[in-house]
């Protein structure tokens, strides 16, 4: 019997940027509650919020202050324990974002740790003397930029932080630390949370010698910072599959619970984190659509190379967009994200998708003085900052987009005005239909849910598959490019559905043919 997370469908909800209720700007639970009817109206089977714990905002919730509380500029924990009854209710899941990382400077343990060498906490974080003459301890960098150390001059140490100084790091070799972290899980699933989605999972344990990382020969300038080093040190250390695969044991604890880990690694070490007999993430992110180069021939080989190297009974996944990549519109343009949307919705594994691209949302362009991420203000100029893909929802064309009556955190795309819910909801060839329809099709399908992938050897711009569960059979083509394409197939069937959405039930047979950046799915007798 199939789990929810392996027929589900994942929505990911920006908090600040998907509807504000009380007319700061920024989005929060109410809002979410408000929006329930979409988002169980849309089908989706699940909601991942990203965090809402009290922070100081230093990279937007990601710096937690507090794990087993909410933010108020989220609200309370009464709006969340109304929010996931209301989900609840739905049948919508809720997934958390689960920081385990690093913690914000702000965080009781921290200032514990850092008021003197012999705290109760000092060992909670990764403290450092310097290097013997002086300077940081090695030569470990941020992921936001320069050093991964920073100088504690009260104590003479540095403490190692992954992303912004003001998120320490936590000591993941210290069960004290692995004890209360795993106390935060269970404070949250004894709420009723639906499973984690946890932040930067490959990070975790770093090298206990902590040995310099060797240079990267292919890294050029533009390219982010952290990787002119291999990340042979700090990353995807062996000690820490054992971490995941405790966090793993937390969850079970409760029933029928998901856990998802950030990862972003080469897809053989991605694969290791199912864990030795499927211990480990149930859903080990697969971020590979994010990053494919858009074509035909690379989407193939990269399907099939992912279907292979999943450990037996491993179930995958596929994303599409996220809060820290660029959208899927503006990586390949909105004719082909409709393509995108279908290949997401009819690939094997469960698909995350990622608030606002059911619009077709853009990034927007951020001027300089508006800025608000601290990866740009920190590395700018480059292309890395993350606020273009974090825009606000846009629900209508009235006022800020229907985000907020305020002046909201981020501008909205000024094409809120046409691309918005609620034209797109009356227009019967928007995008939103498209997911509507193809949700529609994979919910109604054993095929698309559970089903089987047998890839369809094409040439050119064409990827075709086919998807079956006993009698159920389904062919997928893609056509990756702007010309049209007919193409000699020895199946037949009706059409059930193409990206124009102009065309209905045609039987098919001897030919496909496919206009430009179209996919068609037809049901095959
Ligand atoms: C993850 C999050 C990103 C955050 C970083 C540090 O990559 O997705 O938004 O800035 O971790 O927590």
């Amino acid at each position: 019997m199939a789990s929810w997370w392996q027929r589900g469908i994942i929505y990911q909800v920006y908090p600040r940027s998907f509807q504000d209720t009380d007319g700061n700007g920024v989005g929060d639970l109410r809002g979410v509650l408000d929006r329930l009817d979409y988002l169980a109206g849309l089908r989706v089977d699940a909601i991942w919020l990203s965090p809402v714990y009290p922070s100081p905002m230093k990279d937007f919730g990601y710096d937690v202050a507090d794990y087993v509380d909410i933010d108020p500029l989220f609200g309370t924990l009464e709006d969340f324990d109304a929010l996931i009854d209301q989900a609840h209710r739905r049948g919508l899941k809720l997934i958390l974002d689960y920081v385990p990382n690093h913690t914000s400077d702000e965080h009781p343990w921290f200032m514990d740790a850092r008021s003197s060498r012999n705290s109760r906490h000092r060992d909670w974080y990764i403290w450092r003397d310097p290097a013997p003459g002086g300077g940081p301890p090695n030569n470990w960098l941020s992921h936001f930029g320069g050093s991964a150390w920073e100088l504690d001059a009260d104590s003479g140490q540095y403490y190692y932080h992954s992303f912004l100084p003001g998120q320490p790091d936590l000591n993941w070799r210290n069960p004290q630390v692995c004890a209360a972290m795993h106390d935060v899980l269970r404070f949250w699933l004894k709420r009723g949370v639906d499973g984690f989605r946890v932040d930067v999972l490959w990070l975790l344990i770093k090298d206990d010698q902590f040995r310099d990382n060797p240079a990267n020969p292919a890294w050029r300038p533009g390219d982010s910072p952290v990787s002119a080093q291999i990340m042979l040190y700090t990353a995807d250390r062996p000690e820490v599959q054992q971490v995941v695969a405790d966090l793993r044991r937390v969850c079970d604890e409760f029933e029928d619970r998901v856990l998802i880990g950030e990862i972003y690694l080469p897809l053989e070490r991605l694969v290791a984190y199912y864990g030795a007999d499927l211990s480990g993430a149930q859903l080990p992110f697969n971020f590979q659509l994010l990053q494919a180069s858009w074509n035909a021939r690379g989407l193939a080989t990269l399907i099939e190379d992912y279907e292979a190297a999943l450990p037996a009974g491993a179930w995958p996944n596929w994303v599409l967009g996220n809060h820290d990549r660029p959208r899927i519109a503006t990586r390949v343009g909105i004719d082909q994200a409709r393509v995108a949307a279908m290949l997401l919705l009819t690939l094997r594994g469960t698909p995350t998708l990622y608030y606002g691209d059911e619009l077709g949302m853009f990034d927007v362009n951020i001027p300089p003085e508006l800025v608000q991420d601290p990866f740009e203000k920190r590395v700018p100029g480059i292309g890395l900052g993350r606020d273009p893909c974090r825009t606000p929802m846009q629900w209508d064309g009235g006022a800020q987009g229907g985000f907020t009556s305020g002046r909201p955190w981020l501008p909205l795309d000024p094409d809120y005005a046409v691309v918005n819910v609620e034209a797109q909801r009356s227009d019967s060839t928007s995008m939103l239909t498209l997911y509507h329809r193809l949700i529609e099709l994979r919910r109604s399908s054993s095929a698309l849910t559970l089903g089987g992938y047998q890839p369809v050897a094409m040439t050119g711009d064409l990827l075709a598959y086919i998807r079956h569960s006993g009698t159920e059979r389904f062919l997928i083509a893609l056509n990756l490019g702007a010309e049209p394409h007919a193409v000699a197939t020895p199946h037949e069937g009706t059409l059930a559905l193409s990206t124009y959405l102009d065309r209905h039930a045609e039987p098919i047979s001897r030919e496909l043919h496919l206009r430009a950046n179209e996919g068609i799915v037809i049901a095959l007798s």
